[in-house]
């Protein structure tokens, strides 16, 4: 059986496709992102994508009479590319019906949540002001809800009482890079199983505890 062929969607920054780029280089994940689709002409995750010599193209969803008709172009693309696995990667188009039907099971998101708090967009924002002690990112497989789809795999990070922001983004951000291509790889490995909305790792043990409550060492 061949590499796991991404495609992966942007909008904006792409450190999260970054992350996945250089985990590849580094033969920490199995894989190959054949191509890159960005929505966004501006978006800094193209040059992230042509400076690792990958082929990028963007889709502008203006120039299309609907966003069926949009996806439409994604799809054409990620299928002349053979894609395996779709990757969001701050893709700020929320995908209808006809693209997840063509890729069942087969679309991953990051939100940089605990799902299913804080659904939706500006969360860290959100989660800073509901005043949580912890939050943390989330991989999840897409369904037709927003932000609603089987959870694959979560990492928490406390909430600081100092902390802004930008503070608490990078913190998320940083687990982001690391969880995302972690669950790819279960992916590639075909060791992720459905059952009803719960997502299982085949093979895994919990071995250590972690700690669970903040603030903690009073
Ligand atoms: C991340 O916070 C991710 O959770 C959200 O969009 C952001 C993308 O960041 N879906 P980047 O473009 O990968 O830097």
């Amino acid at each position: 059986m061949g590499k796991l062929k991404l495609g992966v969607l942007v909008s904006g920054n792409g450190t999260n496709l970054q992350a996945i780029i250089d985990r590849i280089k580094e033969g920490k994940l199995s894989a190959s992102v054949e191509i890159v689709i960005s929505d966004n002409e501006n978006a800094y995750a193209i040059e992230r994508a042509r400076h690792g010599n990958i082929p990028v193209h963007t889709v502008s969803y203006k120039s299309f009479a609907s966003r069926e008709k949009a996806e439409d172009r994604v799809m054409e693309i990620l299928g002349k590319y053979n894609v395996g696995l779709v990757v969001l990667a701050g893709y700020m188009k929320l995908l209808t019906k006809h693209f997840i039907s063509a890729f069942p099971m087969r679309i991953m998101n990051i939100h940089p949540a605990i799902l299913p708090s804080f659904p939706g967009i500006n969360v860290i924002q959100k989660a800073l002001e509901h005043g949580v002690k912890f939050t943390g990112c989330t991989v999840h497989f897409i369904d037709e809800g927003a932000d609603t789809g089987p959870i694959i795999i979560q990492a928490v990070v406390p909430v600081k009482d100092n902390d802004t922001e930008e503070t608490l983004a990078q913190r998320i951000h940083d687990k982001e890079h690391i969880i995302y291509p972690i669950a790819i790889q279960l992916f590639a490995d075909n060791r992720l199983i459905l059952k009803g909305r719960r997502v299982f790792v085949k093979g895994y043990e919990y071995s250590q505890r972690q700690p669970s409550i903040n603030p903690y060492n009073l």
